[in-house]
C-alpha cells in the first residue's frame, strides 16, 4: 500500500506557505545528526500545525513527542502573544537540537521542553489546553488521548500523527503492535461519544479530535 506519493507531496508543499528558514535549518541539522529524520513533521504538516494553533488562538498548547523541535516551534509560531506551550519527550539526547531550534526561533519564553515518559508527565499538568498534539510512541496513543481528554477544554482539539501508519494500517495481515495499537486507537475514538473527529489523510495520516 502507497500512502506518501512523491508527486502528490511535491505538489502540495508548492502550493503550501513557504517553510521559515529556522525550521529549513532545523530539518537538514535533524538529517545530519538523528537516525530518524523522517520522524519530523515537515513544510506542509508543519504550516497546518500552525495554522491550526493560530485559527484557534490557541493559547495554551501541550505536545507529547517533541523530537528535535520542529512541530513545537511550527505550532508555537502560530500561536497569539502570550501563548504558552508544553513539549514532552522521553529522550534526552534529542533535547539539546530542540532546544538551540527553539532558541534560533526566539521562542524560549514560548516554549517549555519537559524531558521524561508523557505517561507520567501528563497526569502532573494543569489543563485546560486548546490544542493537544500527540505524536510520540504509537502503542500509548489510546493512554495518551484518554490522559489528554481530561486536560483539554470544551471545543479544544487533540491532533494525533501517523494514524495511517504509511498504509500498514489497512492491510489485515500486518499485525505488530504499533499497527494494532493505531488500529485500536482510531477505533477507540471513532466510538467515544465526547469527541467529533475526521481523520484527515495529510501526510502519514493526521486523526483531527474535537471535544464536546
Ligand atoms: C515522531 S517523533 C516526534 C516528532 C515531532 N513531533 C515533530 O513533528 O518534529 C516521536 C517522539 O516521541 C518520543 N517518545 C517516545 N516515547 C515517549 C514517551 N513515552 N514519552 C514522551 N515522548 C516519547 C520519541 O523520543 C520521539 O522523539
Amino acid at each position: 500500500m502507497y500512502v506518501f506519493d512523491p508527486t502528490i507531496d511535491e505538489y502540495s508543499a508548492r502550493y503550501s506557505s513557504a517553510e521559515p528558514e529556522v525550521l529549513a535549518e532545523l530539518s537538514r541539522i535533524t538529517h545530519l545528526r538523528t537516525l530518524q529524520p523522517r520522524m519530523l513533521s515537515g513544510q506542509v504538516q508543519g504550516r497546518f500545525l500552525g495554522m491550526m494553533a493560530g485559527l484557534m488562538n490557541a493559547g495554551r498548547i501541550l505536545e507529547i513527542g517533541t523530537f528535535t523541535g520542529y512541530s513545537a516551534i511550527a505550532l508555537a509560531q502560530g500561536m497569539p502573544d502570550g501563548g504558552k506551550l508544553i513539549s514532552i519527550d522521553i529522550n534526552d539526547e534529542v533535547m539539546p537540537i530542540a532546544r538551540e531550534a527553539i532558541a534560533k526561533a526566539g521562542l524560549q519564553e514560548r516554549i517549555e521542553l519537559i524531558t521524561g515518559d508523557a505517561a507520567h508527565i501528563m497526569p502532573t499538568l494543569e489543563g485546560p489546553f486548546d490544542l493537544i498534539f500527540i505524536d510520540a510512541d504509537k502503542r500509548n496513543y489510546a493512554r495518551y488521548y484518554q490522559l489528554a481528554l481530561p486536560l483539554l477544554r470544551k471545543g479544544g482539539l487533540i491532533l494525533a500523527d501517523n494514524v495511517l501508519w504509511s498504509g500498514r494500517v489497512f492491510d489485515p495481515q500486518i499485525r505488530d503492535a504499533d499497527t494494532e495499537a493505531l488500529r485500536s486507537f482510531s477505533e477507540l475514538v471513532q466510538h467515544d461519544e465526547r469527541v467529533d473527529n475526521v481523520l484527515l489523510t495529510l501526510r502519514d495520516g493526521l486523526l483531527m479530535i474535537v471535544k464536546r
